[in-house]
């Protein structure tokens, strides 16, 4: 039987190759957010490599949403170009350029991880961070500032200008980031919000900027373009965010159009205990599938073709985001689809290595 893997897959307007997705991942390699020609490389070779679609890092919102100084960033319209430039390549090596528009919240103002990760303080070009409540992912860590109803409008129309140049860049999938313990995921969890007002207590409420960020991104989103959500489908923590709670939210999401979760997991609480192993997320993304029928994402320790394949094959997911493989391997669709036998077109300046 012919590879599912490498069958495509139509969302809304966009069709895409093959289901291999490069996961987004941060390069901390930006300067005051724009990319650079790390990122075209980075990402252009993973086109050149036969992956479908290609997700471009957690790309900040607000100077004060980025992770790192490094981070990517659509704050501003100068931003479009050089982005703009890196998506018309891979448009040309016929894989799709998506984006992750994501706010770090109470995670942001840290270092790169190869200098050591830390929370970055003014000295060091940090900067105050916000949050749902004013509760630090680590006890010795600087406070973050609780966001107030001025500051979440705030938040919510720097989805809606960045989801703007979203689209001028020509990006043709874009991912909403309310996963790994960042803002969004901040609100959804019990563990770190603790608000009063109309965005905590209640599922309803920790749910309310999630649904206002996606109104607002799909004010500006194209429609006939697919629009994806990655969540953590638990905190792996008592008292966290769930499963039930994961699929609740899917459905929720799939009435407002929303295309397809990604399904990520933990990130919110330092004393989160994860059973990592081979396909350890895929039966969240499963089971969100089964009981919404919406479109799903398995990603996390999926290393293998066929253990990718099978992932597609038996109907688990839509897509199988690869992150760290990818680095290891940026061919990893020509790869693939050797070891799966799929008859798939190579770029033409590397097709006389291609095996027959
Ligand atoms: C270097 C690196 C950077 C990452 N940055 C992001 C990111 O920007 N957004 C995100 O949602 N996940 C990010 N992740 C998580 C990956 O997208 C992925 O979910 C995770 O690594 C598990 O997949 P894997 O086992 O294939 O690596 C990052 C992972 C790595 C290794």
């Amino acid at each position: 039987m012919s590879s599912q893997l490498f069958s495509p897959l139509q969302i809304k307007s966009i069709t895409l190759k093959n289901r291999i997705t490069i996961s987004p991942m941060c390069q901390y390699s930006a300067q005051d957010g724009f990319a650079n020609d790390w990122h075209l490389v980075h990402l252009g070779s993973r086109a050149t490599g036969g992956a479908g679609l290609i997700i471009q890092e957690a790309t900040a919102v607000s100077p004060e949403g980025r992770i790192s100084p490094g981070d990517l960033g659509l704050w501003k319209d100068e931003q479009i170009e050089k982005m703009q430039q890196i998506n018309q390549f891979i448009i040309s090596q016929k894989s799709v350029p998506g984006i992750q528009l994501a706010h770090a919240g109470r995670k942001a103002s840290a270092a790169a991880p190869w200098e050591g990760g830390r929370k970055l303080d003014d000295s060091q070009g940090g900067w105050n961070t916000v949050a749902p409540s004013a509760v630090a992912y680590h006890d010795n860590e600087k406070t973050p500032i609780a966001l107030d109803k001025t500051g979440i409008e705030k938040v919510i129309s720097d989805f809606k200008s960045s989801t703007k140049r979203a689209v001028q860049a020509g990006f043709q999938v874009l991912e909403i980031h309310a996963a790994h313990g960042y803002l969004l995921h901040q609100f959804l969890s019990p563990l770190s919000n603790f608000r009063t007002d109309t965005y905590g207590g209640s599922f309803e409420n920790r749910i309310r900027l999630t649904l206002e960020v996606v109104d607002a991104v799909q004010s500006e989103w194209p429609e006939n373009l697919p629009l994806f959500v990655r969540i953590s489908a638990t905190d792996w923590a008592e008292g966290g965010w769930n499963a039930e709670e994961s699929v609740q939210l899917s459905k929720i999401l799939k009435e407002k159009g929303v295309d397809l979760i990604d399904v990520s997991s933990g990130g919110l609480v330092s004393h989160q205990q994860i059973p990592l192993g081979p396909n350890y997320q895929v039966p969240f993304a499963e089971s969100i599938k089964r009981e919404t029928g919406i479109g799903t994402g398995a990603v996390g320790l999926i290393t293998e073709a066929t253990q990718a394949e099978e992932i597609i094959a038996s109907g688990k997911a839509d897509l199988v985001l690869f992150a760290r493989e990818s680095l290891r391997n940026p061919n990893l669709g020509l790869k693939f689809a050797e070891e799966l036998q799929a008859d798939i077109q190579w770029p033409k300046q590397y097709e006389r290595a291609k095996i027959k």
